[in-house]
C-alpha cells in the first residue's frame, strides 16, 4: 500500500508517531543551526562529567559503527560509551569477536538529565558531530542503530508508522555525505532490559539476539548499498492488456507488486471483504521498469487488469512491501 503512488495517503493512515515528526521538523527548521551552541544540553555541561563524549572502540579499521541514543550515568562517569547496564547487555550479546569490528558512538554525545531520551532538537544539534565521526572512519560500511533515536535521526524519511519495533532487523541503505552505508536498526538494549520480568530473560531479548546474530552473520555477504532515486515521472501508465504484458514479459524477477485500494470505511487499511472495497490501481516494477494501471478506479475501469495481476502472481516470482496485505487481495 502506498508504496509507489500515494505515499502521502500511507503517511496519513494512522496518527504519525511524535518522535519521527519532530525529528523531521527539527531537520527542516534550520538545517544550518547545528552544533553545541544551539544545543539545549550545553547549559548542563557543568553538571556532567563527560560533555561531548568521544567515539570509542576500534577507531583504526572498524567496518561497523554502533550508534546508541545518548550516554547514561555510567558512561558519563567513565567517559566511554556502553559501559553501564545496557552497554553490558549489548557487549555480552554481540557475537564472538564482533566487538573488535566496531566503533561505538551515540546520536547525542552529552548525557541528558536523568537519563531521559534525547530530544529531536538535541539529536539534530549533535548530528554535525556524528556525521564528522562517520567521515573520519572511511572503513565503516554499516551502522547498527540501537533504538528509535538513531532511526529517527539517520532515516527521517521513513514513514512515521515505521517505528523501531516494526522495522528492527531490516537493513536499509542510507546516504551520509558522499557515502552510502547500510543502516541496520535494532532494539535499544535498555528497552530489552526493561522487558525483563522476574525470571529468565526479557520478552525482547530473543529479537535483540536474533537481530545482532543475523546482522553480523550477513554483513560479509551484504553487497554494496545503493540508493535508487525514485522519480514518479518514470512510472509508465499502461492502458491496454497488450501493453501490460509487453512490459511484464520483459521484466526481471522478482517483480515488485503494489496495490492502491479503497473502501467506504474511514481510517482502516481496506480489505477485499469490507464494504465498498475496491482495488484502484496496481503497479509492478523490476527496479528498472515500473508500470501502473487502473483496475477499478473511478476514472477508469480495466476488465483485463485482474487477469494480468493473477498472471503475475501465479506465474512469476514476486515480492511486495507489505506481502500479507497484497496477498489478501489476490487469494
Ligand atoms: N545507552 C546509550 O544509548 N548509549 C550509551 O552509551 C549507553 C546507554
Amino acid at each position: 500500500m502506498g508504496f509507489f503512488l500515494d505515499d502521502k495517503a500511507a503517511l496519513t493512515e494512522k496518527p504519525p508517531q511524535q518522535g519521527r515528526r519532530t525529528a523531521a521538523r527539527a531537520a527542516k527548521a534550520d538545517p544550518n543551526a547545528v552544533g553545541c551552541d544551539v544545543c539545549p544540553l550545553k547549559k548542563h555541561w557543568a553538571d556532567i562529567d563527560t560533555p561531548k563524549m568521544p567515539i570509542s572502540g576500534n577507531l583504526k579499521d572498524p567496518d561497523v559503527l554502533i550508534i546508541g541514543e545518548a550516554p547514561g550515568e555510567w558512561e558519563d562517569r567513565k567517559g566511554v560509551a556502553f559501559v553501564g547496564d545496557s552497554g553490558k547487555l549489548l557487549r555480552e550479546t554481540l557475537p564472538a569477536r564482533a566487538a573488535q569490528r566496531c566503533a561505538f558512538q551515540n546520536v547525542v554525545r552529552c548525557r541528558p538529565q536523568n537519563n531521559r531520551t534525547p530530544t529531536a532538537a538535541e539529536a539534530h544539534a549533535c548530528s554535525i558531530h556524528l556525521r564528522a565521526d562517520i567521515d573520519h572512519l572511511p572503513s565503516v560500511r554499516a551502522i547498527l542503530g540501537l533504538g528509535g533515536v538513531p532511526l529517527d535521526n539517520l532515516v527521517p524519511e521513513l514513514p512515521p508508522k515505521s517505528t523501531i519495533t516494526i522495522v528492527h532487523g531490516i537493513k536499509m541503505p542510507i546516504a551520509i555525505g558522499e557515502r552510502v552505508l547500510w543502516f541496520f536498526p535494532t532494539l535499544h538494549p535498555s528497552a530489552v532490559l526493561r522487558s525483563q520480568g522476574k525470571f529468565g530473560e526479557g520478552r525482547l531479548m530473543p529479537s535483540f539476539r536474533s537481530d545482532l546474530r543475523h546482522f553480523f552473520r550477513d554483513l560479509d555477504i551484504f553487497g554494496k548499498p545503493t540508493i535508487r532515486k525514485f522519480n514518479p515521472e518514470d512510472v509508465i501508465i499502461v492502458r491496454t492488456e497488450e501493453e501490460a504484458y509487453g512490459y511484464i514479459d520483459k521484466m526481471r524477477h522478482p517483480i515488485a507488486i503494489d496495490f492502491e485500494t479503497a473502501c467506504d470505511i474511514k481510517g482502516v487499511a481496506p480489505k477485499p471483504y469490507m464494504i465498498g472495497a475496491r482495488l484502484l490501481i496496481a503497479s509492478m516494477s523490476d527496479g528498472e521498469t515500473t508500470i501502473a494501471f487502473a483496475v477499478d478506479h473511478p476514472e477508469q475501469h480495466n476488465d483485463w487488469a485482474i487477469d494480468v495481476i493473477l498472471h503475475v502472481v501465479f506465474k512469476s516470482s514476486w515480492i511486495a512491501h507489505n506481502l500479507v496485505y497484497e496477498l489478501t487481495w489476490v487469494i
